[in-house]
C-alpha cells in the first residue's frame, strides 16, 4: 500500500506574499498542483494534503478527487508536527508513505517511482532525496556515516564546519509508515527554530537511507520569489527546449513563454516577447510575434500574427493578424483573411477572403465571404441591456465610419456609403446610404476677431 502525504500548510514567510506559498503558480500551475499531479502518476491509494495557513483557499485551489484527503494542522509547528497530526489522525498507518513538501514543484514521477524502488529494494525505515549543490544555503544538510544517513542539520542549526556540507535534504522521503508513526510522537523542537522538524526521525529511525540524485533543477525548492523565478525559467526552458527540437524557432527565447500544453507546429517562428497559453495549438509555417499573446486559440497553417492578443479563438490557415489586433473569445477567422490594425473582433464569424483593415470594432456579427469592411467600421451590438447580432452578406463592401446599428441584417454584394449609420436590414445588391448631404456656400468668410 502506498499512501502520499504532501505538506502544504505552511505560511510561506519568506515569499512576502498573503497567498499561501503553494498557490503561487509557475507556468500557470500552482506548486501545490504539481506536486499533487508528479504523484498522481505513481497511483498511489490515497493523498493528504496536509494544510494549515489559509486552508480553506488552499483546499479550494484544487479540483475534487476521491484520492485526495485533506488534513488540517492546526496552529503550525513544523513539518514533524505535520506528520505527527497526519499520523493521529489517520489510524491505519500502513505501507509507505512517501512524503512531499509542497514547495518542491519539479520532482518528476520517475524520481519518485526510483525513490520507492530502492525503498524496498533496500527495506529501509525511511529513504530520502539528497543531491550535491554548489549552493546549499537555505536547505537541510544530510550527513551519512557507513551506508546511512546519520542526520540532517538545518542551516539555521548548522555550524561553521557544518555549513561547509554539500549534500542537501530535497523533501521528498518515503517512509516505512508503522516504523514511522512509533517515534513521530518523540519528535523534539529543542533547534534554533523552536519547530518541530521532520527531518529528525532520520536519527530516530535505523535504516535511514540517502538516494542521491545529481542536481538537475528537478529538486529546487521555493522559499522566496527569486527562487519561484527560478523555477519558472527550469520549466520555461525545458518546454522551450523541446518544441526547438520539434523544429520551432524562438527568435529571443528569453523574453517568450510557452504553456506545457501549447502544441506547436514545424517551422514555425516565434519572435521576441510572444506568449502562448493554455491549450494554444499552432499549425505549420507560422510567424507568431513579435509582441503577441495568444491563449486557449488554434492558428492554422501559414499565419502571420503580429503584436496582437488572440483568446479563445479560432484562426485558420493563410491569414494575417495586426499589428495591434484584438481577437476576443468565440470568434473564427475563416482562411486568407485579413485582420489589420487597432481592430477588435468579439464573437464573430468572419468568412473566407474577408478583410477588416483598420480602426474597427466588430462584435456578435457573422461576415460573409470576400467582404471587405472600411476603416473605422463599427457594430453597436449593445443597447445598455442587451447584446444583439450584425449580419452582412458576401461580397459586401462596407464604406469606412459605417456604424451598424444591431441587430442588423445585410444582403449579400451590398454597399453602404461611408459615413453612414445604418438601423434598417438590406436586400442583395443594394446601397444603404445615410448621411446628410454636403452643402458648399460659396465665398464664406471667416468672422474676423
Ligand atoms: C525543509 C527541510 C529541509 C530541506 C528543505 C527542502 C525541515 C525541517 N526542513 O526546509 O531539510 O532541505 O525543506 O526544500 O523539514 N509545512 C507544513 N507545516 C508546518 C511547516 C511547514 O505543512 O508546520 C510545509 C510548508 O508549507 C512547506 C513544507 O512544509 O510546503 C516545507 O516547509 P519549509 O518551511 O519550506 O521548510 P524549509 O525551510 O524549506
Ligand atoms: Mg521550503
Amino acid at each position: 500500500m502506498l499512501s502520499v502525504a504532501i505538506l502544504a500548510a505552511g505560511k510561506g514567510t519568506r515569499m512576502e506574499s498573503s497567498l499561501p506559498k503553494v498557490l503561487h503558480k509557475i507556468s500557470g500551475k500552482s506548486l501545490l498542483q504539481r506536486v499533487i499531479n508528479s504523484c498522481v502518476e505513481l497511483n498511489p491509494d490515497k493523498i493528504f494534503v496536509i494544510t494549515g495557513h489559509k486552508s480553506k483557499e488552499v483546499k479550494e485551489s484544487i479540483p475534487d478527487n476521491k484520492k485526495i484527503d485533506f488534513i488540517i494542522q492546526e496552529p503550525q509547528l513544523g513539518t514533524g508536527h505535520a506528520i505527527q497530526v497526519l499520523c493521529r489522525e489517520i489510524k491505519n498507518n500502513q505501507g509507505k508513505l512517501l512524503v512531499l513538501n509542497g514547495d518542491v514543484p519539479l520532482i518528476k514521477p520517475d524520481t519518485l517511482k526510483k525513490l520507492l524502488n530502492i525503498h524496498d529494494s533496500k527495506n529501509a525505515d525511511v529513504s530520502l532525496i539528497t543531491t550535491k549543490k554548489k549552493n546549499p544555503h537555505g536547505y537541510g544538510r544530510v550527513f551519512i556515516k557507513g551506508d546511512f544517513i546519520e542526520r540532517i542539520v538545518e542551516e539555521k542549526d548548522c555550524n561553521n564546519q557544518e555549513r561547509l556540507n554539500l549534500l542537501i535534504n530535497a523533501g521528498v522521503y518515503c517512509f516505512n509508515w508503522e516504523n514511522l508513526s512509533q517515534i513521530i510522537s518523540t519528535l523534539q523542537s529543542n533547534n534554533n527554530q523552536k519547530e518541530i522538524y521532520l527531518t529528525d526521525t532520520v536519527s530516530l529511525l535505523k535504516n535511514s537511507l540517502s538516494l542521491e540524485i545529481e542536481d538537475n533543477g528537478e529538486l529546487q525548492g521555493i522559499n522566496n520569489r527569486i527562487q519561484l523565478s527560478k523555477c519558472e525559467e527550469i520549466i520555461q526552458n525545458s518546454i522551450k527546449e523541446k518544441h526547438m527540437l520539434n523544429g520551432v524557432t524562438f527568435i529571443n527565447k528569453a523574453s517568450c513563454s510557452v504553456s506545457e500544453e501549447a502544441k506547436i507546429g514545424k517551422d514555425v517562428i516565434i519572435e521576441a516577447n510572444t506568449h502562448i497559453r493554455g491549450s494554444t495549438k499552432i499549425f505549420n509555417n507560422c510567424v507568431i510575434g513579435p509582441n503577441t499573446y495568444i491563449e486557449n486559440s488554434n492558428v492554422g497553417l501559414n499565419c502571420e500574427i503580429s503584436n496582437s492578443t488572440i483568446y479563445d479563438s479560432q484562426i485558420m490557415d493563410h491569414i494575417k493578424i495586426g499589428p495591434y489586433s484584438h481577437i476576443r473569445p468565440k470568434s473564427k477567422i475563416s482562411s486568407y483573411s485579413k485582420i489589420g490594425n487597432f481592430v477588435e473582433i468579439k464573437n464573430t464569424l468572419l468568412e473566407e477572403e474577408s478583410k477588416v483593415n483598420h480602426l474597427s470594432y466588430i462584435g456578435d456579427s457573422i461576415i460573409g465571404r470576400s467582404t471587405n469592411i472600411g476603416a473605422g467600421t463599427i457594430t453597436a451590438n449593445f443597447d445598455g441591456q442587451k447584446k444583439f447580432q450584425t449580419k452582412i452578406g458576401k461580397n459586401s463592401s462596407i464604406g469606412a465610419n459605417t456604424v451598424f446599428v444591431a441587430p442588423i441584417n445585410l444582403g449579400e454584394s451590398v454597399t453602404t456609403g461611408a459615413g453612414s449609420v445604418i438601423t434598417k436590414d438590406s436586400n442583395d445588391n443594394s446601397l444603404a446610404i445615410s448621411r446628410t448631404k454636403q452643402i458648399n456656400i460659396e465665398n464664406w468668410e471667416r468672422k474676423k476677431p
